[in-house]
């Protein structure tokens, strides 16, 4: 099928330039959101991440710091570091990038971040808020296919959603947002059996399971749409996704890239998040 590509570098321009606009408010009443990255290790891709999410900031103008730690860092020191951001004025949104080295528990990083600077949206808090319909700060992978799919005018309501992969980050929020637009949702995993039979009801297939091109036509219906979450290396070392892209855009109705579909709204919901964040302050 022709022109059915879901341009997400586009779509986040537009949503950036929405978040611009409210940071050149706030400024005028003194206010200057700012994010703070917490890096630990030098993990190539994690660095390209919080890279771009710092140079994202910049160009909206907000304040942004990007804090490295060890990778032998202790859950102490980390702990300390992520209470010291919640104490700090000028930081309204933290982020501390995942995944983290194995002597760290996750949960309990994630559990400390003050749920008022919790960017990311994975704090147990604002994951209990958002399951009974009281959202906060959404999860910045699924809020950002949701704004995608309304950006591109894809009705959602009636609709049998199919998500392939169950993290905290992505699967799971994933669904209870498609849910909340009123989408019948079936979640698919690893141990899923007989994929194809579910895949093949799709009208929204979301997949993220972290393999390459794992997904060709033959598990998509004819007319859906599919979002691809993966970012991954292909034979040739070229960045691709979960989804066999020439194969599937054939199929789909409407279809993301990679790169350039799903990871620019990540970092524009983020921003949009932290700035939610630096307005929230004001009330
Ligand atoms: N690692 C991969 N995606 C994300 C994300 O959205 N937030 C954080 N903190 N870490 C990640």
């Amino acid at each position: 099928m022709t022109n059915n590509i879901i341009d997400g570098k586009q779509i986040a321009r537009k949503v950036t330039e929405k978040v611009k606009k409210r940071v050149e408010d706030l400024k005028t009443l003194g206010i200057t959101p700012g994010l703070a990255v917490v890096l630990v290790g030098n993990n190539a891709a994690s660095q390209t991440y919080v890279n771009n999410k710092t140079k994202t900031c910049e160009k909206l103008g907000m304040y942004s710091v990007l804090i490295e730690l060890d990778e032998q860092v202790s859950e102490e020191e980390l702990l300390k570091q992520v209470e010291l951001l919640n104490d700090d004025e000028k930081i309204h949104g933290i982020l501390v990038q995942l995944p983290l080295p194995n002597q760290i528990d996750e949960d309990r990083v994630i559990a400390a971040i003050s749920p008022l600077k919790d960017v990311d949206g994975f704090h147990p808090e604002n994951v209990g808020k958002m399951m009974i319909g009281q959202p906060t700060f959404l999860p910045c992978t699924p809020f950002g296919i949701l704004k995608l799919l309304e950006y591109s005018s894809v009705d959602i309501a009636g609709k049998h959603a199919v998500i392939i992969g169950r993290s905290n980050i992505v699967g799971k929020p994933m669904g209870q947002l498609l849910l909340k637009k009123d989408a019948t949702v079936t979640y698919c995993h690893s141990k899923t059996k007989d994929l194809h039979v579910y895949t093949k009801q799709a009208d929204i297939l979301v997949v993220a399971i972290g393999r390459a091109k794992a997904i060709d036509a033959s598990y998509i219906k004819a007319g859906a749409v599919v979002i691809d979450v993966g970012m991954n290396r292909d034979e040739y070392n070229k960045l691709c996704g979960d989804v066999d892209f020439t194969s599937a855009k054939e199929v789909a109705s409407k279809i993301t890239p990679v790169p350039g579909g799903v990871g620019p709204m990540t970092i524009a919901m983020l921003m949009e998040n932290t700035c939610l964040a630096a307005e929230n302050t004001c009330k």
